[in-house]
């Protein structure tokens, strides 16, 4: 089995004042095709950790290695293109620009990864389908519902093909029916192989994952 990400005694301490110790040391070692959910009470840490899986944040302490190597201490340009290639993001807000198509959405994904017009193009329009909103290109993102709009975001997150996708409550803005669908398409798109790593406050959600962390006051444990 090939690890796609590595933690080894990974801290996240705010400054403050006050001093927050969010994260303490943790390990953890995350393989291709594991579906991870985490779950743990309001304030416990669960962004601080994937804030850091996705470069958005540096550990206190530690080191991560994503698929194979140090990202510990890159600079921010090298960590900014790691985020582009190897990372896609979904939030619990759709974060789309309402002036802007479906398709223009998802190719902002490729803004800073070097990547041509025209491919970014193509991926964005495979994203879409992938998502099943493959006639939805030339929408915007106003006219669509919730759930629509959640899978755009979900496609620009897949545009570039990333090691891991890492999503914070993405069903906590949606409906229940649409929550359903939307973990549904998470379902499919791990079962076709992607890594995906998912924060949820919902027991149902959270049985989704082949493993579920748990995250109390910053301590990390898993059951099995
Ligand atoms: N930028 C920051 N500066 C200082 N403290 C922070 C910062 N971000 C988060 N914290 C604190 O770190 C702790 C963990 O926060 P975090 O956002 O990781 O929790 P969470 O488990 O995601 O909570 P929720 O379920 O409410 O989203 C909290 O006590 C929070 O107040
Ligand atoms: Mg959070």
């Amino acid at each position: 089995m090939t690890s796609v990400v590595e933690l080894h005694e990974v801290s996240r301490v705010y400054a403050g004042p006050p001093e927050v110790r969010a994260l303490e040391a943790s390990s953890v070692t995350i393989d291709e095709g594991d579906f991870v959910t985490i779950v743990g009470p309001s304030g416990s840490g669960k962004s601080t950790l994937l804030n850091i899986l996705g470069l958005l944040d540096k550990p206190t302490s530690g080191t991560y290695s994503l698929r194979g190597s140090d990202v510990t201490l890159l600079s921010e340009n090298e960590r900014a293109r790691v985020r582009g290639t190897d990372i896609g993001f979904v939030f619990q807000s759709f974060h789309l620009l309402e002036q802007r198509t479906c398709l223009e959405n998802v190719m902002l994904s490729d803004l800073y990864n070097g990547t041509s017009e025209r491919e970014s193009r193509e991926r964005a329009n495979h994203a879409l389908h992938a998502v099943g909103l493959g006639e939805y290109d030339q929408r915007l993102p106003t006219e669509l519902s919730g759930g629509q709009q959640q899978r755009v975001a979900i496609a620009r997150a897949l545009a570039s093909d990333p090691a891991v996708l890492l999503c914070d409550e993405p069903t906590g803005n949606l409906d229940s029916a649409t929550a359903a669908a939307i973990l549904a398409l998470f379902d499919e798109l791990n079962a076709s192989g992607r890594t995906v790593v998912l924060i949820t406050h919902d027991a149902e959600v959270a049985s989704h994952g082949n493993r579920t962390l748990h995250m109390l006051d910053g301590t990390l444990s898993e059951t099995s």
